[in-house]
């Protein structure tokens, strides 16, 4: 559908007093992301950011500073007088700022989040088709309780005849299947000649945009109601409990898409998988795994229970073994992991390297088959291919001041439990002698030693022991 002449309102300005939150409600986070972040994504899949205007009002620098990067527009409503209220606040953005008022205007809510852009242009579809003046997204969930409901001139007709607040329903129509999903379409000039209308004479004593539907009605304009195809998609989340249905709802659906995807993940209720997160078929991922961010993982790959990958991009055949974190970090093909092993940010793993069990690497970049893989600290280095890193090695990176760099060749054998005092730069193919400190670059093929020599005492022990004997004797 075409979708010029359309904008998009998103109401986000209220506190979200359920929630007994200091936190804003529309930055509460479900599958891995705020509220209002889901709503703004469907939205920009409808028509361009410029042609979004978000509603913000409590905590709005907050809010703002949060979303500003997906370069939406912002309407203050400085107090929270209700959902009306945030559509008298659009409609006097326009009014001051001269920007051309559009045709239509689609009004979504921040706190219903998993909302699909297809839904959002079904309603635009239906809205024209029926010439109407409002129309309302709906659904009939098993518990209405809590939702305004609306009701139709017919049970089979489009036709709406007005939106009554939960706290407004009579007796009779208590158990009034259809709840108003929150998700409208006005045609703009219809809404905006009714919000100077509304009163605040209701149970809350604020401004209710679900009262401008009986008002158009009266007015012989047409309001129709579209009913959403699953419930799941309009829910609200109006307490921290109904976030985490929703929340659960969101990664269930992930992890049914990976699996429709090839990928096997056992026991999927216990992974945490954000919406994003893209990985390739034949990967096996183990119960208890948390996958984040922008992570991709390539194919053939097995993640190991309680591993948690953040933002980072692993390649094909890679196994991460029990209890990685890796935050930021970027793993190449038939790359050996863990069991935890700790990547920090910038570290750049090379193809069928290993770092293995209790390895903090940061800011690294460790070349194709080099290996690692016992109790080490990698930090601020540049290191070559093939290069073995003995057990209890440390970069020492920090002066306390200042960080610097360790340059490791090709083929280079670090002894184990050595120190790397940086700046240093070991040469292709040296030999670092195990127990080491080295502070002085070391020249390629070359053998570094930094320990105290070795001194032996033959006998010395025999003759401490010895030493004792008498006193023993005398007891005797
Ligand atoms: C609203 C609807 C109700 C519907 C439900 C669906 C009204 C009067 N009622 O009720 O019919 O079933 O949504 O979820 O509209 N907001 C503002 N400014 C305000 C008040 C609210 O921007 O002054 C924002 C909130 O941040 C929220 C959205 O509007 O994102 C809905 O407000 P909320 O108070 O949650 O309305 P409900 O009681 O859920
Ligand atoms: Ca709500």
């Amino acid at each position: 559908m075409n979708t010029a002449g359309f904008a998009i309102a998103i109401m986000a300005a209220g506190k979200g007093t359920r929630l007994k939150s200091k936190r804003p409600k529309v930055l509460h986070e479900v599958g891995g992301r705020a509220l209002l972040l889901h709503v703004i994504a469907a939205a920009k899949t409808i028509v361009p950011a410029s042609q979004i205007y978000c509603i913000i009002g409590h905590e709005s620098d907050r809010v703002r500073d949060a979303v500003a990067h997906t370069g939406v527009k912002f309407v203050l409503q400085a107090e929270q007088r209700g959902t009306g209220h945030a559509l008298q606040m659009v409609k006097a953005h326009f009014t001051l700022s001269g920007e051309p008022i559009p045709e239509n205007l689609v009004v979504l809510s921040g706190d219903v989040p998993l909302i699909r852009p297809e839904t959002i242009r079904a309603i635009c579809t239906l809205h024209r088709e029926e010439k109407a003046a409002m129309t309302i997204l709906t659904a009939v969930p098993t518990n209405p309780t809590g939702y305004g409901r609306v009701l139709r001139t017919n049970a089979d007709a489009p036709d709406v005849t007005t939106i009554v607040e939960q706290k407004s329903l009579l007796p009779h129509q208590l158990d009034a299947p259809e709840i108003n999903s929150g998700i409208y379409c006005f045609r703009t000039a219809a809404l905006f000649s009714k919000l100077d209308l509304l009163s605040t004479n209701n149970a809350h004593g604020e401004f209710y945009l679900t009262d401008v539907a009986a008002m158009l009605v009266e007015d012989s304009q047409r309001v129709v109601a579209i009913q959403a195809e699953s419930v799941d998609e309009v829910l609200g989340a109006n307490t921290i409990a109904e976030m985490m249905h929703l929340d659960a709802a969101l990664r269930a659906a992930t992890t049914r898409r990976l699996m429709s995807e090839g990928v096997t993940i056992f026991r999927p209720e216990t992974c945490v998988i954000d919406a994003e997160v893209q990985v390739g078929p034949d990967t096996i991922i183990e119960p208890f795994v948390q996958l984040l961010g922008a992570t991709r993982i390539g194919s053939d790959c097995r993640v190991r229970s309680y591993s948690v990958v953040q933002d980072s991009h692993i390649g094909d055949r890679v196994l991460l073994r029990n209890g990685c974190i890796l935050d930021r970090a970027i793993v190449g093909d038939d790359a050996l992991l863990g069991p935890y092993a700790h990547l920090r940010p910038e570290s750049h793993i090379g193809p069928a390297a290993h770092i293995g069990n209790f390895c903090e690497t940061k800011n690294v970049t460790l070349g194709a088959g080099s290996k690692a893989n016992h109790l080490t600290y990698l930090g601020d280095a540049v290191i070559g291919a093939g290069v073995n890193v003995g057990a209890g090695v440390i970069t020492c990176n920090y002066d306390g001041t200042h960080k610097h760099t360790t340059t490791i060749g090709d083929g280079v054998f670090v002894g184990s439990d050595s120190t790397l005092v940086a700046p240093l730069t070991v040469g292709n193919g040296a030999y670092i002698a195990a127990g080491s400190c080295i502070t002085d670059d070391v020249e390629p093929e070359a053998l570094a030693l930094g320990r105290a020599r070795q001194v032996v005492k033959p006998g010395w022990a025999a003759a401490k022991r010895a030493d004792r004997t008498p006193v023993k004797a005398n007891r005797d």
